[in-house]
C-alpha cells in the first residue's frame, strides 16, 4: 500500500530515477546569432526537451567568465556571462522549464575560480602574507631563490600545477593557469560557497552538478606526488595529495545542510574516483548522486560491462542510494565514436594520433543505439549529453588552428582536447549552422551533420532520435518504481541480460551471431530498426517474457 509518507518521499527524491539532459550552453542553440549558444537559445528548445521525455536539464557553467576553459573559469558566481544572456534570462528560463515540468540543475565550480575573479585580483595585488592570499594556495617556491615550484604537482591539462607571480610566490592551479585553486581550509571560502548555493536555490535551481567534486581538499603539508597524470584520470588513489581526500567530505556536508533547508534540492558529484570510494560521496548527508564513470569508461564488452554495472549497483545500495548512469559528457569522446573503435583504443590519444581509418562509424552508432536501451533499463538516474539522442559522433578532425580547449595548448599540442564533442548541435538539415543560429557557430560543423540533424530524424521511426523518444516514454511509465534488478535471465555468456520489477527484460547481444528471444516474448522496443524476431550482434531489445 502506498502511504502518504511514501508519496512525499518519492516526490522529494525526484532525482532517483530522473533523466537529466546536459546542455553545453555554448553549443546548444544560438538565439542572437553571435555564433555562441545562449540562454534564450535554451529557452527556445525547452519544448523539444519536454517532448523528448527527459525530466530536467543540467546547464554547463553560465557565469561571467573569460571562457578560457569553457566557463569552468568563473569570474562571478552570481552573474551570467554576457555572451550567454542576463540573470533575468536565467530566471525566465528556469520559470519556463518549471512550467513544462522540467527541473533545472546549475553547474557549480568550487575547486577553483577564474584569475579574473575579484578574490584572485585582490590576492595578487596584496602584499605577501596578506589574509586575502589565504583564500588560494599561494606559497613560496623551492630552491635558494624560490625559483622552483613548491611541489612537483602536474596540472590536469599539462605542465606544472604552479605558476609564479610577479612578487616571486607561486599559486596552485590544478587545471588551466587561469584557474587558481581555492583554499578550502579557509572558512571564508567555505561560507562563500554556502551562500552561492543559497543564491541559486533562491533563484529557483532544483539542483547542482558539482565540478571536480573529488578535488577541493589538498594535503596542506604539500608533499611531492611523484607522478604525471592523464586528463581527469589520476584521481583513483585514495587520499592522493590533491584528489579524493577524506577531508573533502566535511565541505560536502556543509552544502548538504544548506540544500536540506530547501527540501527537495539535490546535487550530483563529478568525482572521478575509484569505484570503491564513490559511495562515500553519496552517504545520506552528502551528495544525492555521483556519476558512475566506471560505466562510461567501460569497453564494449559483455563481461566488463556487466561487472562494472553490477559493482555500481551494489556499492550504491550499500549507502542506501541508487546509481547515476551516463555514457557521454562534454569532457569525453562521444560514445558513438568510442564504440566504433577497436577494443582498448586509448580514445583521447586516438583523436590526434589515429589511425583514423580504424573507426567504424556505423558500428559505433549501432552500439550507441543498443547502449541507450541498456542504460535506460537500469535502476537509478540517467544523464544524457546533448546530441547523443541524434547519434552525433565525435568531430575528431577539426582543424588544429581553431582548437579552443586549453588542453591542446597546455599539453604542448600532444593532446587534442575536448572540442570534438562540443561542436554546435545541428537542428535543421540545411541553412546557416544547420539551425544552431543565424550565422556560423563558434566551431564548424562537418557536412554530414545535416543527416544527423533533428529535422532530418524527427518523425522517422528508424531514427535514433525516435528510439530515444520511445525509450524515454516507456521508461517513465514502466521502469521507475523500484531499484531491483535480476541478472542473467538469458543464461548466455554472450548476452548481457536482466529483468526489472514488473517483468520487463533487457537483453544486449555482444556475441558474434544472432540470438533468439524466449518463446512468447512480446517486444516493446528494439535498438535495431530492422529487428524481426532475432537479435543481431550489437543490438538490444526490451520485451515482456
Ligand atoms: C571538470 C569539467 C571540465 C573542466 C574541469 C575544470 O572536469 O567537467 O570541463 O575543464 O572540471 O573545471
Amino acid at each position: 500500500m502506498i502511504t502518504f509518507g511514501t508519496l512525499v518521499q518519492m516526490s522529494d527524491q525526484w532525482w532517483r530515477n530522473a533523466v537529466i539532459y546536459q546542455v553545453y550552453i555554448r553549443s546548444f542553440a544560438d538565439a542572437n546569432g553571435d555564433g555562441t549558444g545562449d540562454i534564450n537559445g535554451i529557452r527556445s528548445k525547452l519544448p523539444y526537451l519536454a517532448e523528448l521525455g527527459v525530466n530536467g536539464l543540467w546547464v554547463n557553467p553560465w557565469y561571467a567568465s573569460p571562457l578560457n576553459d569553457g566557463g569552468y573559469d568563473v569570474a562571478d558566481y552570481r552573474d551570467i556571462e554576457p555572451s550567454y544572456g542576463t540573470l533575468d534570462d536565467a530566471k525566465a528560463m528556469i520559470a519556463e522549464a518549471h512550467e513544462l515540468g522540467l527541473k533545472v540543475l546549475v553547474d557549480l565550480v568550487p575547486n577553483h575560480t577564474s584569475n579574473e575573479h575579484e578574490w584572485f585580483q585582490q590576492a595578487i595585488a596584496a602584499p605577501i602574507g596578506d589574509p586575502s592570499r589565504d583564500r588560494y594556495h599561494i606559497r613560496p617556491g623551492r630552491g635558494i631563490d624560490g625559483s622552483e615550484p613548491p611541489t612537483d604537482w602536474i596540472a590536469v591539462f599539462g605542465g606544472s600545477a604552479w605558476e609564479q607571480l610577479d612578487d616571486g610566490e607561486w599559486y596552485l592551479h590544478l587545471f588551466d593557469t587561469s584557474q587558481p585553486d581555492l583554499n578550502w581550509t579557509n572558512t571564508e571560502v567555505q561560507e562563500e560557497f554556502q551562500d552561492i548555493f543559497r543564491f541559486w536555490c533562491e533563484l529557483g535551481a532544483d539542483g547542482f552538478r558539482v565540478d571536480v567534486a573529488h578535488g577541493l581538499a589538498k594535503d596542506m603539508s604539500f608533499p611531492d606526488a611523484g607522478e604525471a597524470a592523464e586528463l581527469l584520470s589520476n584521481a583513483k588513489t585514495p587520499n592522493h595529495p590533491y584528489w579524493d581526500r577524506d577531508d573533502v567530505h566535511e565541505y560536502i556536508r556543509q552544502w548538504r545542510a544548506v540544500l536540506d533547508e530547501y527540501g527537495d534540492r539535490m546535487m550530483v558529484a563529478e568525482a572521478w574516483v575509484a569505484p570503491d570510494r564513490a559511495p562515500m560521496y553519496i552517504r545520506p548527508d552528502e551528495y544525492h548522486q555521483t556519476f558512475a564513470f566506471d560505466f562510461l569508461d567501460s569497453n564494449w564488452d559483455r563481461d566488463e560491462m556487466r561487472a562494472r554495472v553490477a559493482k555500481v549497483i551494489e556499492t550504491t545500495a550499500s549507502v542506501d542510494s541508487v546509481p547515476t548512469w551516463t555514457l557521454s559528457n562534454h569532457d569525453v569522446v562521444r560514445h558513438a565514436t568510442r564504440y566504433g573503435l577497436p577494443k582498448g583504443t586509448p580514445w583521447r590519444k586516438w583523436l590526434l594520433d589515429g589511425p583514423h581509418d580504424q573507426l567504424d562509424a556505423e558500428l559505433g552508432l549501432r552500439r550507441a543505439r543498443a547502449a541507450v536501451l541498456l542504460m535506460l533499463a537500469l535502476p537509478g538516474g540517467v544523464y544524457l549529453y546533448q546530441g547523443e539522442e541524434l547519434g552525433l559522433p565525435e568531430v575528431y578532425d577539426l582543424p588544429l588552428d581553431i582548437l579552443d580547449d586549453p588542453v591542446w595548448r597546455l599539453s604542448g599540442n600532444t593532446s587534442k582536447g575536448r572540442d570534438g564533442c562540443r561542436v554546435p548541435i545541428p537542428w535543421a538539415a540545411s541553412g546557416p549552422s544547420l539551425g544552431f543560429g543565424a550565422n556560423d557557430g563558434w566551431l564548424p560543423q562537418p557536412e554530414f551533420f545535416s543527416e544527423f540533424s533533428m529535422e532530418a530524424q524527427q518523425g522517422d521511426p528508424r531514427s535514433i532520435l525516435e528510439l530515444y523518444r520511445s525509450a524515454l516514454s516507456f521508461r517513465t511509465d514502466q521502469l521507475t518504481s523500484d531499484p531491483e534488478i535480476t541478472w542473467d535471465p538469458a543464461a548466455s555468456p554472450e548476452v548481457l541480460s536482466f529483468e526489472r520489477p514488473g517483468g520487463l527484460q533487457c537483453w544486449v547481444n555482444f556475441g558474434p551471431g544472432p540470438v533468439e528471444l524466449p518463446e512468447g516474448a512480446t517486444v516493446v522496443l528494439a535498438s535495431d530498426p530492422d529487428f524481426s524476431g532475432q537479435m543481431a550482434t550489437d543490438t538490444a531489445v526490451w520485451f515482456w517474457a
